[in-house]
Protein backbone atom coordinates (compact mmCIF):
# COMPACT_ATOMS: atom_id res chain seq x y z
CA UNK A 1 0.00 0.00 0.00
CA UNK A 2 1.13 3.93 -0.80
CA UNK A 3 -0.20 6.31 1.96
CA UNK A 4 0.62 9.28 0.10
CA UNK A 5 2.01 12.02 2.84
CA UNK A 6 3.56 14.54 1.15
CA UNK A 7 3.46 16.92 -1.45
CA UNK A 8 5.34 19.18 -3.87
CA UNK A 9 5.54 22.76 -3.63
CA UNK A 10 7.52 25.29 -4.31
CA UNK A 11 10.77 22.57 -4.49
CA UNK A 12 10.05 21.17 -0.89
CA UNK A 13 8.34 17.73 -0.54
CA UNK A 14 5.53 19.31 2.15
CA UNK A 15 4.11 16.78 4.75
CA UNK A 16 0.47 16.26 5.22
CA UNK A 17 -1.01 15.91 8.18
CA UNK A 18 -4.53 16.52 7.47
CA UNK A 19 -7.67 14.36 6.25
CA UNK A 20 -6.90 11.57 3.57
CA UNK A 21 -9.51 9.84 0.92
CA UNK A 22 -8.66 6.07 0.60
CA UNK A 23 -7.53 4.60 -2.84
CA UNK A 24 -9.37 1.71 -3.56
CA UNK A 25 -8.49 -0.57 -6.96
CA UNK A 26 -11.43 -2.71 -8.25
CA UNK A 27 -9.50 -5.54 -8.36
CA UNK A 28 -10.18 -7.90 -5.88
CA UNK A 29 -6.84 -9.71 -4.25
CA UNK A 30 -9.16 -12.26 -2.43
CA UNK A 31 -11.19 -14.98 -4.20
CA UNK A 32 -14.61 -13.86 -2.70
CA UNK A 33 -14.74 -10.20 -4.26
CA UNK A 34 -13.69 -7.44 -2.62
CA UNK A 35 -12.25 -4.20 -4.00
CA UNK A 36 -8.75 -4.01 -3.00
CA UNK A 37 -7.04 -0.90 -0.73
CA UNK A 38 -3.99 0.47 -2.88
CA UNK A 39 -3.53 3.42 -0.35
CA UNK A 40 -4.31 6.90 0.34
CA UNK A 41 -3.72 10.41 -0.74
CA UNK A 42 -4.19 13.96 1.24
CA UNK A 43 -7.57 15.28 0.89
CA UNK A 44 -6.45 19.18 -0.02
CA UNK A 45 -7.49 22.16 -0.22
CA UNK A 46 -7.90 26.20 -0.99
CA UNK A 47 -4.78 26.55 1.74
CA UNK A 48 -2.41 24.06 -0.23
CA UNK A 49 -4.21 24.93 -3.64
CA UNK A 50 -2.95 28.67 -2.28
CA UNK A 51 0.23 27.79 -1.96
CA UNK A 52 0.98 26.19 -4.86
CA UNK A 53 -0.26 28.96 -6.89
CA UNK A 54 2.20 31.26 -5.12
CA UNK A 55 4.63 29.49 -5.73
CA UNK A 56 3.88 29.10 -9.54
CA UNK A 57 3.65 32.90 -9.64
CA UNK A 58 6.77 33.39 -8.22
CA UNK A 59 8.94 31.20 -9.81
CA UNK A 60 7.60 32.72 -12.94
CA UNK A 61 8.26 36.12 -11.89
CA UNK A 62 11.85 35.12 -10.11
CA UNK A 63 13.70 37.90 -12.32
CA UNK A 64 16.50 37.28 -14.92
CA UNK A 65 17.96 33.97 -15.80
CA UNK A 66 15.77 31.71 -13.94
CA UNK A 67 13.48 28.94 -14.93
CA UNK A 68 11.11 31.18 -17.95
CA UNK A 69 14.48 33.54 -19.08
CA UNK A 70 16.78 30.02 -18.47
CA UNK A 71 19.20 29.30 -21.02
CA UNK A 72 17.70 26.92 -23.58
CA UNK A 73 20.15 24.35 -23.39
CA UNK A 74 19.57 24.32 -19.21
CA UNK A 75 15.89 24.22 -19.24
CA UNK A 76 16.94 20.70 -21.32
CA UNK A 77 19.39 19.73 -19.22
CA UNK A 78 16.79 19.90 -15.66
CA UNK A 79 14.50 17.40 -18.38
CA UNK A 80 16.77 15.16 -19.69
CA UNK A 81 17.89 14.88 -15.39
CA UNK A 82 14.27 14.23 -14.79
CA UNK A 83 13.12 11.67 -17.43
CA UNK A 84 16.60 10.09 -16.36
CA UNK A 85 15.12 9.69 -13.00
CA UNK A 86 11.69 8.76 -14.72
CA UNK A 87 12.51 5.45 -16.65
CA UNK A 88 14.48 3.94 -13.53
CA UNK A 89 10.80 4.01 -11.77
CA UNK A 90 9.27 2.21 -14.63
CA UNK A 91 8.43 -0.86 -12.72
CA UNK A 92 7.06 0.33 -10.19
CA UNK A 93 4.75 2.54 -11.94
CA UNK A 94 3.38 -0.15 -14.58
CA UNK A 95 2.26 -2.10 -11.50
CA UNK A 96 0.53 0.99 -10.33
CA UNK A 97 -0.57 1.36 -13.94
CA UNK A 98 -2.31 -2.15 -13.66
CA UNK A 99 -3.78 -2.07 -10.13
CA UNK A 100 -5.19 2.00 -10.34
CA UNK A 101 -6.73 1.70 -13.55
CA UNK A 102 -7.06 -1.73 -14.38
CA UNK A 103 -4.84 -1.42 -17.96
CA UNK A 104 -3.50 -4.83 -19.32
CA UNK A 105 0.21 -5.43 -18.75
CA UNK A 106 1.19 -4.65 -22.39
CA UNK A 107 -0.88 -1.57 -22.70
CA UNK A 108 0.68 -0.40 -19.19
CA UNK A 109 3.74 -1.02 -20.77
CA UNK A 110 3.00 0.74 -23.56
CA UNK A 111 1.92 3.79 -21.78
CA UNK A 112 4.88 4.25 -19.73
CA UNK A 113 7.21 3.84 -22.67
CA UNK A 114 5.22 6.13 -25.06
CA UNK A 115 5.66 9.04 -22.15
CA UNK A 116 9.69 8.88 -22.31
CA UNK A 117 9.35 8.65 -25.86
CA UNK A 118 7.34 11.36 -26.06
CA UNK A 119 10.08 13.39 -23.42
CA UNK A 120 12.92 12.97 -25.25
CA UNK A 121 10.62 13.80 -29.01
CA UNK A 122 9.69 17.04 -26.77
CA UNK A 123 13.13 17.44 -25.88
CA UNK A 124 14.43 17.22 -29.68
CA UNK A 125 11.48 19.37 -30.72
CA UNK A 126 12.19 21.74 -28.41
CA UNK A 127 16.28 22.36 -29.65
CA UNK A 128 14.86 22.44 -33.52
CA UNK A 129 12.74 25.38 -32.61
CA UNK A 130 15.06 27.16 -30.70
CA UNK A 131 17.51 26.13 -33.52
CA UNK A 132 14.84 27.66 -35.88
CA UNK A 133 14.47 30.84 -33.66
CA UNK A 134 18.04 32.02 -33.87
CA UNK A 135 17.50 33.30 -37.85
CA UNK A 136 17.01 36.52 -38.51
CA UNK A 137 14.49 37.31 -40.99
CA UNK A 138 14.59 41.24 -42.65
CA UNK A 139 11.47 43.00 -44.78
CA UNK A 140 11.05 46.38 -45.37
CA UNK A 141 13.97 47.22 -43.70
CA UNK A 142 13.09 46.00 -40.65
CA UNK A 143 15.11 42.83 -38.76
CA UNK A 144 13.08 40.51 -36.76
CA UNK A 145 14.47 38.02 -34.51
CA UNK A 146 11.18 35.64 -33.19
CA UNK A 147 11.17 33.27 -31.27
CA UNK A 148 9.05 31.99 -28.62
CA UNK A 149 8.16 32.10 -24.91
CA UNK A 150 6.07 31.19 -22.34
CA UNK A 151 2.39 32.33 -21.11
CA UNK A 152 2.77 32.56 -17.71
CA UNK A 153 1.25 30.06 -15.15
CA UNK A 154 -0.38 26.59 -16.14
CA UNK A 155 -2.65 24.60 -14.66
CA UNK A 156 -2.70 21.24 -15.45
CA UNK A 157 -5.14 18.34 -14.97
CA UNK A 158 -4.69 14.90 -16.73
CA UNK A 159 -7.50 11.96 -17.18
CA UNK A 160 -7.44 9.17 -15.41
CA UNK A 161 -8.03 6.29 -18.64
CA UNK A 162 -4.22 7.70 -19.37
CA UNK A 163 -2.87 9.53 -16.07
CA UNK A 164 0.83 9.59 -16.97
CA UNK A 165 0.53 9.96 -20.76
CA UNK A 166 -1.99 12.41 -21.34
CA UNK A 167 -0.86 14.14 -18.58
CA UNK A 168 2.23 14.97 -19.07
CA UNK A 169 1.38 15.63 -22.77
CA UNK A 170 0.50 18.41 -21.22
CA UNK A 171 2.87 18.93 -18.58
CA UNK A 172 5.95 17.91 -20.08
CA UNK A 173 5.74 20.88 -22.81
CA UNK A 174 4.65 23.52 -20.82
CA UNK A 175 7.32 23.42 -18.65
CA UNK A 176 10.03 22.72 -21.22
CA UNK A 177 8.83 26.06 -22.99
CA UNK A 178 9.21 28.18 -19.66
CA UNK A 179 5.77 28.22 -18.13
CA UNK A 180 5.55 27.37 -14.27
CA UNK A 181 2.88 24.94 -13.34
CA UNK A 182 0.71 23.43 -10.83
CA UNK A 183 -0.70 19.89 -11.52
CA UNK A 184 -3.14 17.54 -10.01
CA UNK A 185 -3.20 13.96 -10.95
CA UNK A 186 -6.72 12.32 -12.15
CA UNK A 187 -8.71 10.34 -9.44
CA UNK A 188 -7.86 6.99 -10.68
CA UNK A 189 -4.22 6.68 -11.73
CA UNK A 190 -2.91 8.56 -8.91
CA UNK A 191 -0.81 6.76 -6.58
CA UNK A 192 1.64 6.27 -9.81
CA UNK A 193 2.58 9.87 -9.20
CA UNK A 194 4.07 9.12 -6.01
CA UNK A 195 7.41 6.98 -7.41
CA UNK A 196 7.81 10.29 -9.27
CA UNK A 197 7.88 13.14 -6.63
CA UNK A 198 11.44 13.02 -6.00
CA UNK A 199 12.31 13.09 -9.46
CA UNK A 200 10.06 16.32 -10.28
CA UNK A 201 11.78 17.82 -6.85
CA UNK A 202 15.56 17.03 -7.85
CA UNK A 203 15.08 17.88 -11.33
CA UNK A 204 13.68 21.56 -11.50
CA UNK A 205 14.16 24.80 -9.85
CA UNK A 206 11.65 25.53 -7.07
CA UNK A 207 8.13 26.58 -7.88
CA UNK A 208 8.43 25.68 -11.28
CA UNK A 209 6.32 22.04 -11.19
CA UNK A 210 3.61 21.99 -8.00
CA UNK A 211 1.49 18.87 -7.06
CA UNK A 212 -0.99 18.36 -5.03
CA UNK A 213 -3.71 15.77 -4.20
CA UNK A 214 -7.30 16.12 -4.04
CA UNK A 215 -10.81 16.67 -5.24
CA UNK A 216 -10.88 19.22 -8.52
CA UNK A 217 -13.57 21.68 -6.71
CA UNK A 218 -11.50 21.71 -3.62
CA UNK A 219 -7.66 22.91 -5.57
CA UNK A 220 -8.45 23.68 -8.61
CA UNK A 221 -11.58 26.08 -8.54
CA UNK A 222 -9.85 28.04 -5.57
CA UNK A 223 -6.62 28.77 -8.13
CA UNK A 224 -9.22 29.56 -10.82
CA UNK A 225 -10.66 32.28 -9.03
CA UNK A 226 -7.96 34.24 -8.30
CA UNK A 227 -7.01 35.10 -12.11
CA UNK A 228 -3.81 34.47 -12.10
CA UNK A 229 -3.52 31.07 -14.45
CA UNK A 230 -2.56 32.23 -18.33
CA UNK A 231 -3.17 28.50 -18.99
CA UNK A 232 -6.28 25.91 -18.15
CA UNK A 233 -4.23 22.65 -19.72
CA UNK A 234 -6.64 19.84 -19.19
CA UNK A 235 -8.21 16.23 -20.43
CA UNK A 236 -11.18 15.06 -19.28
CA UNK A 237 -14.26 16.45 -19.65
CA UNK A 238 -16.37 19.50 -20.92
CA UNK A 239 -18.48 20.04 -18.05
CA UNK A 240 -15.09 20.24 -15.57
CA UNK A 241 -13.48 22.45 -18.33
CA UNK A 242 -16.48 24.94 -18.46
CA UNK A 243 -17.12 24.96 -14.67
CA UNK A 244 -13.42 25.65 -14.42
CA UNK A 245 -12.91 28.07 -17.00
CA UNK A 246 -16.05 30.45 -15.82
CA UNK A 247 -14.47 30.84 -12.32
CA UNK A 248 -11.69 32.92 -13.64
CA UNK A 249 -12.62 36.39 -13.56
CA UNK A 250 -11.11 37.65 -16.75
CA UNK A 251 -11.48 33.96 -18.97
CA UNK A 252 -11.00 36.24 -22.26
CA UNK A 253 -6.98 36.43 -21.07
CA UNK A 254 -6.79 32.31 -20.66
CA UNK A 255 -5.37 30.01 -23.26
CA UNK A 256 -7.21 26.78 -23.29
CA UNK A 257 -5.32 23.71 -23.59
CA UNK A 258 -8.29 21.16 -23.79
CA UNK A 259 -8.69 17.39 -24.99
CA UNK A 260 -12.37 16.47 -24.46
CA UNK A 261 -15.10 14.24 -25.68
CA UNK A 262 -15.62 12.76 -28.84
CA UNK A 263 -18.29 10.31 -30.54
CA UNK A 264 -15.91 8.97 -33.28
CA UNK A 265 -18.14 6.68 -36.03
CA UNK A 266 -16.91 4.39 -37.57
CA UNK A 267 -18.38 4.32 -41.25
CA UNK A 268 -18.00 0.67 -43.13
CA UNK A 269 -18.87 0.98 -47.24
CA UNK A 270 -20.60 -2.30 -49.25
CA UNK A 271 -16.78 -2.92 -50.82
CA UNK A 272 -14.64 -2.55 -47.65
CA UNK A 273 -12.70 -5.65 -46.40
CA UNK A 274 -14.59 -7.48 -43.81
CA UNK A 275 -12.25 -9.05 -42.46
CA UNK A 276 -10.00 -6.15 -42.06
CA UNK A 277 -12.93 -4.38 -41.18
CA UNK A 278 -14.49 -5.95 -38.13
CA UNK A 279 -10.46 -6.14 -36.65
CA UNK A 280 -10.38 -2.76 -36.66
CA UNK A 281 -13.66 -1.91 -34.99
CA UNK A 282 -12.37 -4.18 -32.32
CA UNK A 283 -9.88 -2.68 -31.40
CA UNK A 284 -11.34 0.95 -31.88
CA UNK A 285 -14.15 0.28 -29.80
CA UNK A 286 -12.78 -2.09 -27.23
CA UNK A 287 -8.93 -1.26 -26.51
CA UNK A 288 -8.77 -0.83 -22.88
CA UNK A 289 -12.66 -1.61 -22.22
CA UNK A 290 -13.58 1.80 -24.87
CA UNK A 291 -12.44 3.59 -22.54
CA UNK A 292 -10.45 5.97 -24.95
CA UNK A 293 -11.70 9.86 -25.98
CA UNK A 294 -10.25 8.12 -29.64
CA UNK A 295 -12.52 5.12 -29.22
CA UNK A 296 -15.04 4.48 -32.10
CA UNK A 297 -18.15 4.96 -30.08
CA UNK A 298 -20.91 4.55 -33.17
CA UNK A 299 -20.30 2.41 -35.89
CA UNK A 300 -22.58 2.68 -39.24
CA UNK A 301 -22.31 0.03 -41.07
CA UNK A 302 -24.15 -0.09 -45.10
CA UNK A 303 -27.00 -2.25 -44.92
CA UNK A 304 -26.00 -4.84 -47.72
CA UNK A 305 -23.37 -5.51 -45.35
CA UNK A 306 -25.53 -5.66 -42.31
CA UNK A 307 -26.17 -9.05 -41.46
CA UNK A 308 -22.76 -10.39 -42.28
CA UNK A 309 -21.05 -7.54 -40.49
CA UNK A 310 -23.45 -8.01 -36.81
CA UNK A 311 -23.02 -11.58 -37.03
CA UNK A 312 -18.85 -11.96 -37.66
CA UNK A 313 -18.51 -9.41 -35.05
CA UNK A 314 -20.40 -10.29 -32.55
CA UNK A 315 -19.05 -13.61 -32.75
CA UNK A 316 -15.38 -11.80 -32.33
CA UNK A 317 -16.62 -9.96 -29.31
CA UNK A 318 -17.47 -12.78 -27.43
CA UNK A 319 -14.48 -14.66 -27.98
CA UNK A 320 -12.40 -11.81 -26.04
CA UNK A 321 -10.51 -12.57 -23.17
CA UNK A 322 -11.96 -10.87 -19.64
CA UNK A 323 -9.03 -11.37 -16.87
CA UNK A 324 -6.54 -8.95 -14.46
CA UNK A 325 -4.36 -6.87 -16.45
CA UNK A 326 -1.45 -9.21 -15.61
CA UNK A 327 -3.34 -12.05 -17.02
CA UNK A 328 -1.98 -13.12 -20.28
CA UNK A 329 -3.55 -12.46 -23.52
CA UNK A 330 -6.49 -10.56 -21.34
CA UNK A 331 -8.24 -7.71 -23.50
CA UNK A 332 -11.05 -6.75 -21.70
CA UNK A 333 -9.81 -5.81 -17.75
CA UNK A 334 -11.94 -4.64 -15.11
CA UNK A 335 -13.55 -0.90 -14.89
CA UNK A 336 -11.73 1.46 -12.62
CA UNK A 337 -14.52 3.15 -11.47
CA UNK A 338 -16.91 1.17 -9.44
CA UNK A 339 -20.61 2.78 -10.46
CA UNK A 340 -19.37 2.06 -14.25
CA UNK A 341 -21.46 -1.25 -14.69
CA UNK A 342 -24.45 0.46 -13.64
CA UNK A 343 -24.51 2.79 -15.68
CA UNK A 344 -23.46 1.07 -18.73
CA UNK A 345 -26.86 -1.35 -17.58
CA UNK A 346 -28.86 1.96 -17.43
CA UNK A 347 -27.55 3.04 -21.32
CA UNK A 348 -28.34 -0.59 -22.25
CA UNK A 349 -32.25 -0.71 -20.53
CA UNK A 350 -32.55 2.59 -22.00
CA UNK A 351 -31.66 1.15 -25.54
CA UNK A 352 -33.85 -1.71 -25.28
CA UNK A 353 -36.58 0.18 -24.14
CA UNK A 354 -36.52 2.34 -27.49
CA UNK A 355 -35.81 -0.80 -29.69
CA UNK A 356 -32.19 -1.81 -29.33
CA UNK A 357 -31.42 -5.45 -28.98
CA UNK A 358 -28.09 -6.70 -27.75
CA UNK A 359 -26.65 -9.04 -30.47
CA UNK A 360 -24.14 -10.95 -28.78
CA UNK A 361 -24.27 -13.83 -26.77
CA UNK A 362 -22.32 -12.60 -23.84
CA UNK A 363 -23.37 -8.83 -24.00
CA UNK A 364 -24.67 -7.16 -20.95
CA UNK A 365 -23.65 -9.83 -18.30
CA UNK A 366 -22.23 -8.71 -14.96
CA UNK A 367 -19.99 -9.62 -12.40
CA UNK A 368 -18.70 -7.12 -9.87
CA UNK A 369 -16.32 -4.91 -11.70
CA UNK A 370 -16.98 -5.81 -15.42
CA UNK A 371 -20.07 -5.63 -18.08
CA UNK A 372 -19.49 -7.99 -21.08
CA UNK A 373 -19.34 -5.66 -24.15
CA UNK A 374 -22.62 -5.58 -26.29
CA UNK A 375 -23.15 -4.79 -29.55
CA UNK A 376 -25.75 -2.93 -29.54
CA UNK A 377 -28.22 -2.85 -33.36
CA UNK A 378 -30.18 -1.20 -33.88
CA UNK A 379 -29.78 2.18 -32.09
CA UNK A 380 -31.43 5.22 -32.74
CA UNK A 381 -30.66 8.80 -32.27
CA UNK A 382 -32.96 9.63 -29.20
CA UNK A 383 -31.13 6.36 -27.17
CA UNK A 384 -28.74 8.10 -24.22
CA UNK A 385 -26.25 5.78 -25.32
CA UNK A 386 -26.14 7.64 -28.90
CA UNK A 387 -26.08 11.13 -27.21
CA UNK A 388 -23.49 10.06 -23.99
CA UNK A 389 -19.47 9.43 -24.32
CA UNK A 390 -20.59 6.80 -22.30
CA UNK A 391 -16.47 5.70 -22.40
CA UNK A 392 -17.02 2.20 -21.92
CA UNK A 393 -17.96 -1.53 -23.48
CA UNK A 394 -21.35 -0.61 -25.75
CA UNK A 395 -21.05 -0.52 -29.42
CA UNK A 396 -24.00 1.10 -30.36
CA UNK A 397 -24.20 0.16 -34.17
CA UNK A 398 -26.75 2.27 -37.02
CA UNK A 399 -27.10 0.36 -40.33
CA UNK A 400 -27.45 3.68 -43.12
CA UNK A 401 -28.37 3.02 -47.15
CA UNK A 402 -27.35 6.56 -47.87
CA UNK A 403 -23.96 8.17 -47.34
CA UNK A 404 -26.23 11.72 -46.52
CA UNK A 405 -27.13 9.97 -43.05
CA UNK A 406 -23.90 9.40 -40.95
CA UNK A 407 -22.35 12.79 -43.21
CA UNK A 408 -25.86 14.82 -41.78
CA UNK A 409 -25.31 12.69 -38.47
CA UNK A 410 -21.90 13.69 -38.37
CA UNK A 411 -22.88 17.38 -39.06
CA UNK A 412 -25.08 17.99 -36.59
CA UNK A 413 -23.05 16.50 -33.75
CA UNK A 414 -21.34 18.69 -30.92
CA UNK A 415 -18.02 16.72 -31.45
CA UNK A 416 -15.16 16.36 -34.05
CA UNK A 417 -12.40 14.64 -33.46
CA UNK A 418 -11.93 11.89 -35.87
CA UNK A 419 -13.45 9.47 -37.77
CA UNK A 420 -13.01 5.71 -39.50
CA UNK A 421 -13.71 5.06 -43.49
CA UNK A 422 -13.43 1.74 -44.65
CA UNK A 423 -14.28 1.04 -47.90
CA UNK A 424 -11.99 0.21 -51.55
CA UNK A 425 -13.28 1.87 -54.32
CA UNK A 426 -10.83 4.80 -54.87
CA UNK A 427 -13.62 7.01 -56.67
CA UNK A 428 -15.81 7.04 -53.75
CA UNK A 429 -12.89 7.43 -50.82
CA UNK A 430 -11.62 10.21 -52.50
CA UNK A 431 -14.37 12.97 -52.44
CA UNK A 432 -15.69 11.46 -49.46
CA UNK A 433 -12.40 11.86 -47.15
CA UNK A 434 -12.41 15.96 -48.26
CA UNK A 435 -16.07 15.97 -46.99
CA UNK A 436 -14.99 14.16 -43.52
CA UNK A 437 -11.86 16.28 -42.97
CA UNK A 438 -13.69 19.12 -42.63
CA UNK A 439 -16.18 17.60 -40.02
CA UNK A 440 -13.32 16.19 -37.96
CA UNK A 441 -10.03 16.61 -37.39
CA UNK A 442 -8.26 13.11 -38.45
CA UNK A 443 -9.90 10.43 -41.06
CA UNK A 444 -8.22 6.98 -40.81
CA UNK A 445 -8.50 5.08 -43.88
CA UNK A 446 -9.58 1.35 -43.16
CA UNK A 447 -8.03 1.91 -39.99
CA UNK A 448 -9.45 2.61 -36.28
CA UNK A 449 -9.38 5.69 -34.70
CA UNK A 450 -6.39 6.90 -32.21
CA UNK A 451 -4.36 9.22 -31.13
CA UNK A 452 -0.14 8.21 -31.69
CA UNK A 453 2.03 8.25 -32.99
CA UNK A 454 2.57 11.06 -30.84
CA UNK A 455 4.14 13.27 -33.67
CA UNK A 456 1.01 13.68 -35.30
CA UNK A 457 -1.51 16.51 -34.36
CA UNK A 458 -3.99 15.75 -32.14
CA UNK A 459 -7.14 18.03 -31.83
CA UNK A 460 -10.81 18.24 -32.86
CA UNK A 461 -13.84 20.46 -34.04
CA UNK A 462 -16.66 22.10 -31.66
CA UNK A 463 -16.84 20.49 -28.03
CA UNK A 464 -14.40 18.03 -28.85
CA UNK A 465 -10.96 20.49 -28.00
CA UNK A 466 -9.26 23.15 -27.76
CA UNK A 467 -5.94 24.14 -29.11
CA UNK A 468 -3.61 20.95 -30.42
CA UNK A 469 -1.45 18.57 -28.62
CA UNK A 470 1.63 16.62 -30.73
CA UNK A 471 5.20 16.50 -29.92
CA UNK A 472 5.53 19.32 -32.45
CA UNK A 473 2.12 21.30 -31.70
CA UNK A 474 2.08 21.08 -27.99
CA UNK A 475 5.44 23.02 -27.71
CA UNK A 476 3.33 26.12 -29.94
CA UNK A 477 0.19 25.41 -27.72
CA UNK A 478 2.40 26.25 -24.75
CA UNK A 479 4.05 29.39 -26.13
CA UNK A 480 3.34 32.64 -28.19
CA UNK A 481 5.67 33.97 -30.28
CA UNK A 482 7.80 37.50 -29.19
CA UNK A 483 10.26 39.32 -31.26
CA UNK A 484 13.08 41.95 -30.95
CA UNK A 485 12.62 44.24 -34.09
CA UNK A 486 15.40 46.72 -35.23
CA UNK A 487 15.81 49.05 -37.88
CA UNK A 488 18.23 49.13 -41.11
CA UNK A 489 19.53 52.56 -40.11
O1 LIG B 1 -8.34 9.09 -24.44
C1 LIG B 1 -7.74 9.47 -25.43
C2 LIG B 1 -6.33 9.05 -25.69
O2 LIG B 1 -5.58 10.10 -26.23
C3 LIG B 1 -6.29 7.89 -26.55
O3 LIG B 1 -5.03 7.64 -27.02
O4 LIG B 1 -5.69 6.61 -29.17
O5 LIG B 1 -3.40 6.40 -28.31
O6 LIG B 1 -5.27 5.20 -27.21
P1 LIG B 1 -4.84 6.39 -27.98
Amino acid sequence: QIHQQEYLVNGELKKWNGNITEVFSTISSTAEYAPTLLGSIPDMGEPEAMDALDAAVGAYNQGQGVWPTMKVKDRIECMEAFVKKMEAKREEVVKLLMWEIGKSLPDSQKEFDRTVEYIYDTIEDYKQLDRDSAKFQKHDGVYAHIRRGPLGVVLCLGPYNYPLNETFALLIPAIIMGNTTVFKPAKHGVLLITPLLEAFQSSFPKGVVNILFGRGRAVAAPIMKTGKVDVLALIGNSKSANALQDQHPKSNRLRLVLGLEAKNPAIILPDADLDLTINECLAGTLSFNGQRCTALKVVYIHEDIKDEFLKRFSEKVDALKFGNPWDDGAKLTPLPEPGKPAYIQELLDDAKTKGARVKNKKGGKQSDNYIWPAVLYPVTKDMRVYEEEQFGPIIPILSFKDIEEPLNDMAESNYGQQVSLFGKDVYTLSPLIDTLANLVCRVNLNSSCQRGPDVYPFTGRKDSAQSTLSVHDALRSFSVRTFVAFKDN
